[in-house]
């Protein structure tokens, strides 16, 4: 792991445990029996019964959770030791089965055998990567011949605009194109309580466009069965937003002009190189 990986880590093994006792998060409301899925990602992968499902990037295993309660046989993976400990004893206290893997994502194949139904990964997974090619390389590695990826991610459109404290309104403030060099953040807090005081502050990200994350998926066997972008998000990730409904938000001003989030579905051919639907 590089030396921003290796930050990043450590930043996410510091803010799990705050994010676990979080009103973001709202564990108890998982434990209650509410699902941590959005609606969006629900509807568009449709009925999980049965099937097996690899969560990269898991974080402490909310949302692989509430997959395993849709009737899906569930892997969570992510790098952070202290999220996967409290994964693991989610699964424990909820009684519910699942298997929870420490690893770099881009280092999985070293650590798991096998193919998967369908390979899900969410909300602020890919900018923790800098190199799209090698993620995508690994997810369809793990997408069994006929199985899907499925991604649901913040859009690097709307991820452009000053998110500094005290910034109203949108202005241009980073790339979006990916020029490989990381985006150094050092800001207080973390996204669930910017009040907390944390010690790993440092972290890095890296933009990657639409074009980038798309053709990294077609250049590794996959097929893209769709690609959808909205003008909403279940989270908020910019001050100027404001609530939309149905647990969702939306820019203040000029909304519905930028997309958001967008997510996509891709297909890996049943014969490698040719498309299911090739004929002959
Ligand atoms: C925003 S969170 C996960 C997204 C999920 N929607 C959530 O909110 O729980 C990002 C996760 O990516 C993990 N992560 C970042 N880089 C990683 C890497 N190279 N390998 C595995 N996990 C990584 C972090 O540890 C963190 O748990």
């Amino acid at each position: 792991m590089d030396e921003y990986a290796e930050a990043n880590r450590r930043h996410w093994d510091e803010v799990v445990p705050i994010h676990a006792r979080s009103a973001l998060y709202d564990v108890e409301g998982f434990k209650s029996g509410q699902s941590r899925l959005k609606p969006v990602e629900l509807a568009e992968l449709g009925d999980v019964r049965e099937k097996t499902l690899l969560h990269l990037q898991c974080q402490f295993g909310l949302d692989t959770l509430s997959w395993a309660r849709e009737g899906a046989i569930v892997t969570g993976v992510d790098y952070s030791s202290v999220a996967i400990e409290a994964a693991r004893a989610l699964a424990a206290e909820t009684g519910i089965e699942a298997r929870f893997i420490e690893s770099d994502v881009l280092r999985l194949p070293e650590k798991l055998d096998g193919t998967f139904d369908i390979v899900f990964t969410s909300y602020g997974a890919l900018n923790w990567l800098r190199d799209m090619d090698a993620w995508a390389g690994v997810a369809a590695h793990f997408v069994r011949p006929g199985g899907t990826l499925y991604l649901a991610e913040f859009h690097p459109f709307a991820s452009v605009f000053d998110d500094r404290p005290g910034v109203t309104g949108l202005r241009v403030h980073y790339p979006y194109f990916a020029s490989g060099e990381p985006i150094r953040s050092d800001d207080d807090g973390t996204y669930t309580d910017r009040s907390e005081k944390i010690e790993n502050r440092t972290t890095y990200d890296w933009p990657h466009p639409i074009s980038e994350v798309l053709t990294a998926i077609i250049d590794a066997g996959l097929r893209i069965e769709f690609l959808h972008e909205f003008p909403v998000t279940p989270y908020e990730f910019h001050p100027a937003m404001e609530p939309a409904g149905d647990n969702l938000m939306r820019l203040t001003e000029h909304d519905g002009c930028v997309p958001l989030i967008y997510t996509f579905k891709a297909l890996k051919p049943v014969i490698a190189g040719l498309k299911p639907d090739a004929g002959g």
